[in-house]
């Protein structure tokens, strides 16, 4: 268990352009490497991003030494991830030493809160895009190529890049991301999303199942639906997701939601593994958990983050649904799928907590006994609204104390968790090489627990039917004992 989890991932995002389509006109073959930082959906967007690129002629690379332009997908959720970033850029302005041609541009949320201030702030910076402004980057490539600094943070009420087939970059081949909604409209005190990503829009269905279909055609195997809060989902033709009690009949009528859309993928692409991500629990309905419960394709896992366990502070964060209500929807998970794994994203320290509300943190996750999870020390991001209103009075020694206290106790539920799996035989998708042995495979199961086992004569991209004999608080160890009826 960590403090850093899937969602907070720093991974170099490049990769050699073989897979690249070039537009030989406009191809003067430059070179981009692109890194990203932060959520899923940074990740998602350099995918993007590298496609928009593409057609200017860029083909990537993994040597930052010999770029032409450098690109870095920033995050701003809390003050670590852009110290993080900031230190990177003093790596870029090392290489420019060298490479003194090398362009550099910042994109994603720390661009967007940061605007033409990163500029003055970073003299290595050329170029500040917000994200949704990518479009534009032809036009602003141009700007620095004339010698002049380029700036883009405009938030849109449309823009979903439904029209944008993603650059895959540092693929498996197996699992994919496609991004379903941007922005987000919950306004939870704490967060810096709303304002780094505007407002929530929702991406046109046809879009999303043409890319899945793609995906299957290509080879994937697992797609992760993608959003700030996909359960909010809503397509009625477009526009913003708070003015849909302003359309028509007919477009009501004939509407989408994320139930419904679930329902969509699963039934055209039977085969293909799904999963989503995050869903908020005072959005998420029971036709959701229901329509997971049809589809033998949609995993048997949800990420439902819940910050705190005391009424109170959910309240301070805004967060609209009570201890209680989210009691009622774990009870509802659990009796319609038996089987569902449970994750959860935790604050420790938000302004004004007590010891008491600390103590319903921990006995909210005695009741649910969480699978796995994502827990953070409070940081104050700047223009929120709790740091507006609030002080950020919990001492950090406080803080820490109490975040190592949800940590250990996520640790011990989830080796209850795990433990649970002991025995049984489970489908796995393989993903590749065990990072611990060149020997074994690592894939994960439906409940997106990582499971190891022997490579035996097994392949990438296989569903195959693991006995798993150990457990760790995270990892599944096993042995193959066959292909999948799915394979
Ligand atoms: N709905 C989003 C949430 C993004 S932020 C999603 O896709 O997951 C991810 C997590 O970061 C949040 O659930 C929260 O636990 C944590 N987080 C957000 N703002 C924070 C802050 N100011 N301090 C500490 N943790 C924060
Ligand atoms: Fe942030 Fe809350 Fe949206 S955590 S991304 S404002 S659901």
């Amino acid at each position: 268990m960590t403090e850093k989890g899937s969602m907070e991932k720093i991974i170099d995002e490049s990769q050699q352009g073989s897979t690249l389509t070039l537009d030989q006109d406009k191809n003067n073959n430059r070179k981009l490497y692109i890194e990203s930082y932060g959520c899923q959906m940074n990740f998602s967007d350099s995918e993007i991003v590298a496609s928009i690129l593409a057609k200017e002629g860029f083909n990537t690379t993994q040597l930052l030494e010999e770029a032409d332009l450098v690109l870095v997908n920033t995050c701003s959720i809390r003050e670590k991830a852009e110290t993080t970033v900031r230190k990177r850029l003093e790596k870029f302005n090392a290489v420019k030493k060298i490479n003194p041609g090398m362009k550099v541009g910042v994109l994603g949320c720390m661009a967007e809160r940061l605007k033409s201030k990163f500029l003055e702030e970073e003299k290595i910076v050329d170029m500040v895009v917000g994200p949704d402004a990518y479009k534009d980057l032809p036009n602003l490539i141009q700007e620095i190529d004339e010698g002049r600094n380029a700036v883009n943070v405009i938030l849109s009420k449309d823009e979903t890049y439904g029209d944008i087939a993603p650059v895959r970059l540092n693929s498996n081949g197996v699992t994919a991301f496609v991004s379903i909604t941007r922005g987000c409209d919950n306004m939870c005190t704490f967060c810096v999303v709303p304002f780094t990503r505007g407002r929530e829009r929702s991406r046109n269905p046809q879009s999303i199942l043409d890319e899945v279909k793609d995906l299957w055609e290509k080879g994937f195997k697992e797609i992760t639906l993608l959003g700030q809060n996909v359960d909010s989902y809503l397509w009625y033709g477009g526009g913003l997701k708070k003015d849909f009690e302003k359309a028509s009949e007919m477009q009501k009528a004939t509407s989408v939601n994320f139930a419904k859309l679930l329902d969509m993928v699963a039934t055209q692409q039977p085969k293909m593994r799904i999963r989503f991500s995050t869903s908020n629990p005072q959005d998420m309905t029971l036709d959701v958990i229901q329509t997971m419960a049809q589809h033998e394709n949609i995993c048997n896992y949800i990420h439902l983050p819940v910050q705190s366990g005391s009424n109170r502070i959910l309240k301070a964060m805004n967060r609209l649904h009570t201890r209680e209500e989210y009691f009622e929807l774990i009870d509802n998970i659990r009796k319609i799928i038996p089987d569902c794994a449970i994750s959860q994203d935790m604050i420790a320290g938000f302004p004004t907590e007590t010891e008491e509300d600390h103590q319903d943190t921990l006995s909210l996750m005695e009741y649910v006994k969480y699978d796995f999870g994502f827990m953070f020390a409070y940081s104050e991001r700047p223009g929120t609204l709790a740091a507006r209103k609030l002080e950020d009075d919990i001492p950090e020694d406080t803080k820490k104390r109490r975040l190592r206290e949800i940590i250990d106790l996520q640790q011990k539920h989830g080796l209850y968790r795990t433990q649970q799996h002991v025995g049984k035989v489970e489908e796995v998708l393989i993903e590749g090489t065990s990072k611990k042995s060149d020997t074994h495979w690592m894939g994960r199961n439906s409940q997106n627990t990582v499971v190891v086992f022997p490579k035996e004569n097994y392949h990438v991209g296989e569903f195959v039917n693991v006995k798993i004999n150990e457990c760790t608080s995270a990892t599944l160890i096993g042995e193959a004992v066959g292909y999948s009826k799915n394979n």
